[in-house]
């Protein structure tokens, strides 16, 4: 069975590849390569295009007979989105619409989005169930809870079924070492600290050493990207099997901060030591988000096996360790 996978050579949208592949689906990658990876587009089948041709979407899922739809392919960095509404509002929302426009015209009914804890803005109480209020704080997040009501109301009207499965913070690497992360530029924590801890990069920042949590510094539940990839996989066969339509959040609930990712990948690099720098705090960024996973280990029966901090912060570190961390580095 053919499923298309949108951004399928980014980071969470390759590991979704590998997972489909090992469960017996066939991917159907569309990417524009603009963040993407063409190495990283290695399972199934590979389409180069944009979502803004709602031809050539509505061409691809003809062709190659796709049966449901995991949509990934965004713009995906809070800050930005802050700067750059315009660009997250295009890309996100109305590019999704069109994508929903194909799988409407050509009678495509389950897909599986990504969204993300930031629909939840500053959290009242951690850990975070699926009805906490959604007050998203940046344009980003405000793309994805769009989406989320527009799945909705386009359940109710065409029947199409959704996953709305809400990240906590993607990290790690494929435990084969095959594929990992690879954004450029990079902003995300474990990567700067595995390069700075590596020496591709002169030091890291800490941005926020007073917020009010234990030692000051800012609290994240860490997933490992082959268990989101997983979850995808679950959620996928959940909806094909008749699973009414659903948002999901995605987390261990357990929470880490910024100083205990910094001395997990201390332990796993044999004893080196991160060099490090306090900053201001980073605008935007609550003090702490910890999903409560419950809804989605009782629902698609997911149990993370790679999302203990050590095994994350090693994957991670094997996968830049054999890269030299870098795309610049993977491009000479
Ligand atoms: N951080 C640092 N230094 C850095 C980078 C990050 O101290 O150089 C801190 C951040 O302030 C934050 C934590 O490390 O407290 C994690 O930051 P990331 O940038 O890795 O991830 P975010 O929590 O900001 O963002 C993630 C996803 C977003 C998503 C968001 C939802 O990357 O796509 O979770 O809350 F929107």
């Amino acid at each position: 069975m053919r499923i298309l996978v949108t951004g399928g050579a980014g980071y969470i949208g390759s590991h979704t590849a590998k997972a489909l592949a090992r469960a017996g689906y066939e991917p159907v990658v569309l990417d524009n390569f603009v963040t993407g990876h063409r190495p990283a587009a290695r399972w199934g089948r590979l389409v180069e295009g944009d979502l803004q041709d709602p031809a050539l979407i509505s061409k691809v899922i003809k062709e190659h007979d796709v049966k449901a739809v995991i949509h990934f392919a965004a713009s995906l960095l809070v800050g930005e989105s802050m700067a750059q509404p315009q660009k997250y509002f295009w890309n996100n929302a109305v590019n999704t619409l069109k994508l929903l426009d194909a799988m409407l015209s050509t009678g495509v009914k389950h897909i599986v989005f990504s969204s993300s804890a930031a629909v939840y803005g500053t959290p009242d109480k951690v850990p975070i169930p699926e009805d906490h209020a959604l007050r998203p704080i940046n344009p980003y997040g405000e793309t994805k809870l769009i989406m989320e009501r527009a799945l909705h109301w386009y359940g109710l009207a065409y029947g199409l079924r959704s996953a709305a499965l809400r990240y906590f913070n993607a990290a790690g690497a494929d435990p084969q070492s095959e594929i990992g992360e690879d954004h450029n530029p990079e902003t995300h924590l474990i990567p700067l600290i595995v390069r700075a801890t590596l020496g591709l990069i002169p030091f890291v920042e800490i941005y926020g050493t007073d917020y009010s949590t234990p030692d000051g510094t800012a609290i994240r539940d860490y997933i490992h990207v082959t268990d989101l990839a997983d979850a995808h996989v679950l959620a996928l066969r959940y909806l094909m099997e008749g699973g009414e339509s659903v948002a999901l959040n995605l987390g261990t609930g357990r929470g880490f901060s910024v100083r205990e990712v910094v001395a997990a990948v201390e332990r796993s690099s044999g004893g080196r030591k991160t060099p490090i720098r306090d900053a201001p705090r980073r605008v935007g960024d609550p003090p702490s988000l910890v999903a409560d996973p419950g809804r989605a280990v009782d629902l698609l029966g997911w149990h993370p096996q790679y999302s203990d901090l050590d095994t994350i912060v090693q994957t991670a570190w094997n996968w830049h360790a054999a890269h030299k961390g870098t795309s610049e580095h993977k491009a000479k």
